[in-house]
């Protein structure tokens, strides 16, 4: 009982601490408040891209943040600048994209959420957090939390796919891993939650374009991973450049104040995307970039990213009224409040010669390498080719077989090419190598070389491709049409199975591909997103053996781009497909209109996807068996026990990422067929059975109904325990 009191008082310590801290924080802002002229405040309101430069401006207290400078000696002089020479000594705020990894790189966060491994994901962003506030930075534009559903869309790589609740946890994840412990720690990076919102459903997979999102489905499906990030006590948000049902976000009032502010109670900082302020213009919504400032102030917004409107227009939009004193004073207020957050005044500067001392730590290698093992996912392994046996002699071919570059993915401005460990690095440790450069880069359409790489085949016991893309053809303003191999990959995958050896394709890209006709040419499919510094050796021990597969799909894979957007959790439709459609090649002369099954389906590609969202295989099988709930009807208070055996079949020791779905019967609108609202991994010895519980409270059934109100509407549910989105057996239960 003492010790319990005793726990109970350091907790009551702690939280009046951090309550007297934050009134104290509230209080420096307000002196300070009061020192600054409008010019000053407007300052604050201002970032620009670059470092010395703009000494003259940080001295005049004209700018408040910059970002892209990250050689820790410019860091400290312009903040030397800012802290000594400018009136008040307000001390900048260094921000930099650090998406996946700063100078070690982690895989692509659409990789990071294949993992479905939040503390692989959390570390990684500490990792990225430790070496990026080594160089002085000490704000990241990080996590991106838009919904994808569609790869046309470049900038899936950035996200983690296409289900809300996979995206607040591995959002989650990652503001813990950035900012660590307490924000006023050196090693402290604030997070920016972007792009709010709706900017992943631009129409088409087009980048930039329009989104039409109701507002039911902004709650249901876009804004969840935005709010449990707030509530998890991310520092600064990112508006979109998008806009949605034709309200640029950058102006979104509704947004930033209501939902945001008013209904999340969210206190930290928000920032327009680069010049989305100025592209209000473009758009039309503005008259012109003073007109953009004055809406994009009003609405909500507190710092400029590069539109400069706000220091070429705030202080006369305050003169002629259009904007007024109160809401300047509060935007400034949020800036200001998150600089004494981060500990910046007491601890403006950084020490020079820590940012190489720290990047590319072992531990931190050995981090990037296990979150690489973790997110590629085995797609195909046909007379288990996989794992390749030790000490044979392999042909290794591909573009992306020795791409140190490419395989980093996008958004990687500071990894070093010269740091990455490529396959073909690596896999001498394990393999004879014989190596036949064919394809040079994934765009190549060059297959002069394949015979070469055919003769060489002879003497191989199997033939491991490396196909995918360059970083380049994904992230942002990459967005792609068709979603195939490109160049001559394809090609070369047929070409090496014309040789008859085993062939394994291992594909490193920004996306999920159209692999259908590539996966009828191999045995074997491993599917890496770009996987980083050390995606190599993640690979090679893969191959090997040494690791097993675990990586799930955190996206739908599509037969056909034409089927996009395609996800799992789509709403219920009044005709689901059946299975039995007669597909495009089957339909006699002049069949009758209705006797090919009108669900919904397509002729040509039928209704499924290639792969569901959650699938993976792995080199061993998992036996699912005595899956149940602990009730037959709930009440809402409840929660919901799920327990279950779970048995590995297999001769490998393994993890399976265990998913829970759950389907809403009947609403008072329509509801999706099936929803993740669990996962866990759980590993197994071969021949291992772990008896498995989870709980999930009837309150995460809640949704947005007719009525708009976050509800769980009482009635019949279902609720699968399954190694992916399309396996398992529904069992029922009532909520009342
Ligand atoms: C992107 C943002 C990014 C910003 C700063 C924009 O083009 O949309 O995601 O954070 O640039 O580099």
């Amino acid at each position: 009982m003492r010790i319990k009191h005793f726990v109970l008082l350091l907790a009551a310590l702690a939280c009046s601490s951090v309550a007297m801290a934050q009134a104290d924080i509230e209080q420096r802002v307000e002196e300070l408040l009061q020192k600054m002229t409008l010019e000053e405040k407007i300052g604050q309101m201002n970032q620009v891209s670059g470092g010395l430069q703009f000494s003259k401006e940080i001295a005049a207290g004209q700018i408040g943040s910059v970002l892209n400078i990250v050689d820790p000696v410019e860091v400290n002089a312009i903040q030397r600048i800012a802290v000594e020479q400018s009136r008040l000594g307000i001390p900048l705020l260094v921000s930099r994209d650090v998406i996946h990894g700063f100078r070690t790189i982690f895989p692509i966060p659409l990789g990071m959420a294949a993992t479905f491994d939040t503390a692989v994901v959390e570390r990684g962003a500490r990792v990225a957090a430790v070496e990026s506030t080594a160089a002085g930075v000490r704000w990241t534009f990080s996590p991106m939390l838009d919904i994808a559903r569609d790869s046309r869309w470049g900038r899936v790589a950035e996200g983690s796919g296409e289900d809300p609740y996979l995206d607040s946890q591995m959002g989650v994840a990652m503001v813990k891993g950035y900012q660590g412990e307490k924000f006023d720690d050196p090693t402290c990076l604030a997070a920016c939650v972007k792009h709010f919102v709706g900017y992943g459903a631009a129409e088409g997979g087009r980048d930039y374009n329009t989104a039409m999102i109701s507002e039911r489905s902004l709650r249901n499906t876009y804004f969840p991973a935005f709010k449990a990030c707030i509530d998890a006590g991310a520092l600064t948000l990112m508006t979109s450049f998008n806009d949605v049902d034709g309200v640029p976000s950058t102006g979104n009032k509704w947004l930033l104040k209501d939902v945001l502010r008013q209904e999340w109670g969210f206190d930290g900082m928000v920032v327009t995307d680069w010049n989305s302020s100025g592209e209000m213009v473009m758009h039309g919504f503005a008259e012109d970039l003073k007109d953009a400032t004055a809406i994009s102030i009003n609405a909500g917004v507190d710092m400029d990213m590069m539109s400069f409107g706000f220091i070429a227009h705030t202080k006369t939009l305050v003169e002629e009224g259009k904007l007024s004193m109160a809401t300047i004073d509060n935007a400034v207020r949020n800036i200001l409040r998150l600089k004494f957050r981060l500990g910046l005044f007491e601890n403006p500067y950084v020490d020079e010669s820590l940012a190489r001392k720290v990047a590319y730590a072992p531990e931190h290698l050995a981090a990037a390498k296990q979150c690489a093992v973790e997110s590629a996912i085995l797609l195909q392994n046909k007379g288990d080719v996989l794992p390749l046996k030790q000490n044979s002699t392999i042909l290794v071919t591909g573009p992306m077989a020795d791409a140190p570059y490419d395989q980093l993915g996008t958004w990687t401005f500071d990894g070093e090419e010269q740091y990455t460990v490529t396959p073909l690095k690596a896999l001498g440790a394990h393999f004879n190598v014989i190596n036949v450069p064919t394809l040079t880069y994934s765009r190549d359409k060059e297959t002069k070389s394949f015979k070469a790489a055919q003769k060489a085949a002879k003497k191989a016991d199997a033939i491991v491709v490396f196909v995918g893309e360059e970083a380049i053809l994904s992230g942002e303003a990459h967005s792609l049409s068709q979603l195939n191999l490109q160049g001559a990959q394809s090609e070369l995958i047929a070409a090496m199975k014309a040789t008859g050896k085993p062939v394994v394709v291992v594909v490193m890209a920004g996306r999920a591909l159209t692999i259908e006709r590539d996966l009828a040419q191999c045995d074997a499919m491993l599917y890496s997103f770009h996987p980083g510094t050390m995606g190599g050796e993640a690979l090679a021990d893969l191959l090997a053996g040494v690791a097993v597969p675990s990586g799930k799909a955190p996206m739908t894979f599509l037969r056909d781009s034409g089927q996009a957007p395609f996800y799992y959790n789509h709403p219920m439709t009044g005709r689901p497909n059946l299975g039995n459609e007669t597909l495009l090649n089957d339909i006699p002369l002049k069949a009758g209109q209705t006797s090919l099954g009108c669900t919904s389906f397509y002729l040509d590609s039928g209704y499924g996807p290639l792969f569901p969202f959650g699938y993976g295989l792995s080199y061993t099988t998992f036996e699912y068996k005595n899956i149940s709930i602990d009730k037959q009807a709930y009440d809402k208070s409840d929660s919901i026990h799920i327990s279950f055996d779970l048995t590995n079949t297999g001769k490998y020791e393994a993890t399976e990422v265990v998913q829970i779905y759950v389907r809403d019967l009947v609403g008072s609108v329509v509801r999706p067929v099936k929803e993740l609202k669990g996962f866990m991994r759980v590993s197994l010895k071969p021949g291992e059975t772990k008896h498995c519980e989870h709980e999930i409270a009837v309150s995460d059934l809640a949704y947005w109904n007719y009525d708009m109100e976050y509800v769980v509407e009482a009635g019949r549910f279902e609720l699968w325990v399954a190694g992916d989105s399309a396996s398992g057996e529904a069992l029922g239960f009532e909520v009342k």
